[in-house]
């Protein structure tokens, strides 16, 4: 069984990693560079998701200084690059490596939907880009008032590509999704939350408070029963009702079967 990495394993990355009894907390660590985003990041935030130890329930992630993210680091597009790091997608590779390369960012985002974790994005300031998409991989976002969140790909030429499209449309809708990301606008915290892309919004000094307040409220609940709860609400969009109904009852057998063995 891989071990939970250590502060030594994340060098470099951009990330924090603490675990506190049930709770991982994920800070991105750039604040001088509005924690702006690398290849190195992703990778290290799959490497978490891969070694997260059982028992674990809540993740929360954060930005260290006044911006959660700001996306992809821009220097990327640069031909000097970023300091120490290769190239996001070389441009010269074969579409097949560039899917591979994708798919391999894409992993730092996927495990945080996992039904045995609820995730929650801690929001202050911008979130753009990449730094959008990662609040949306969380379960949750709870927001400072000075929030904001701009999908900025299509700016740059390029699409979302970190698992950010489908709990954007899922979450608001194909048409607000489309206006949102083609009109690269940026959508403030209170919008946001009327849209359900933010849960709550309070102030910024009490953003922390929030969370922990949300954490232990989401630790009261049974872990199994709060782990096939979220598995069947997160099948229920791809179900018909007969199907969702069917599933609903295949998981209580489950837990039901759960319970007698833990009597
Ligand atoms: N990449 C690299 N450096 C960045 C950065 C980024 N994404 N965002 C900010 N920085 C750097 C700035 O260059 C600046 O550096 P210096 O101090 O050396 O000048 C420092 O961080 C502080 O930035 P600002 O002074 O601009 O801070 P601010 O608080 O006034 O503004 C901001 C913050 C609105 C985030 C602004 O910095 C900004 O617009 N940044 C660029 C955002 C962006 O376009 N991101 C790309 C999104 S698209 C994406 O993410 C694509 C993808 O996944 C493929």
């Amino acid at each position: 069984m891989e071990v939970a990495l250590d502060t030594e394993d994340l060098a470099g990355s951009g990330l924090r990693l603490e675990i506190d009894g049930a709770v991982a907390t994920i800070t991105l660590i750039r604040p001088e560079r509005r924690n702006a985003q690398t290849p190195a990041m992703w990778r290290a935030l799959a490497r978490i998701g891969d070694t997260l130890p059982v028992g674990i329930r809540v993740v929360v992630v954060r930005g260290e200084g006044p911006s959660f993210s700001s996306g992809i680091d821009l220097r990327a597009f640069t031909p000097e690059g970023v300091p120490g790091e290769d190239a996001p997608l070389p441009a010269d590779a074969a579409p097949e490596e560039i899917d591979r390369t994708i798919a391999g960012y894409q992993r730092g985002f996927t495990w945080l939907r996992r039904p045995a974790i609820v995730s929650i994005a801690a929001v202050r300031g911008h979130a753009i880009g990449a730094g959008f998409q990662l609040a949306l991989a969380c379960d949750l976002r709870i927001v400072a008032d000075d929030a904001s969140f701009c999908m900025k790909e299509p700016a740059l030429g390029l699409v979302p590509d970190l698992t950010g499209t489908k709990p954007l449309v899922d979450t608001v809708g194909l048409a607000r999704a489309l206006e949102m990301c083609l009109t690269v606008r940026t959508v403030p915290a209170e919008e946001a939350r009327e849209l359900g892309i933010a849960q709550a919004v309070v102030p910024g000094d009490e953003l922390d408070d929030a969370v922990r307040d949300l954490t232990a409220a989401l630790l009261q609940v049974d872990a199994g029963a709060a782990a096939a709860t979220k598995s069947l609400l997160q099948q229920a969009p791809g179900n018909t009702l007969d199907e969702q109904a069917a599933t609903e009852r295949r998981a209580q057998i489950d837990r039901l079967r759960a319970l007698g063995e833990s009597r």
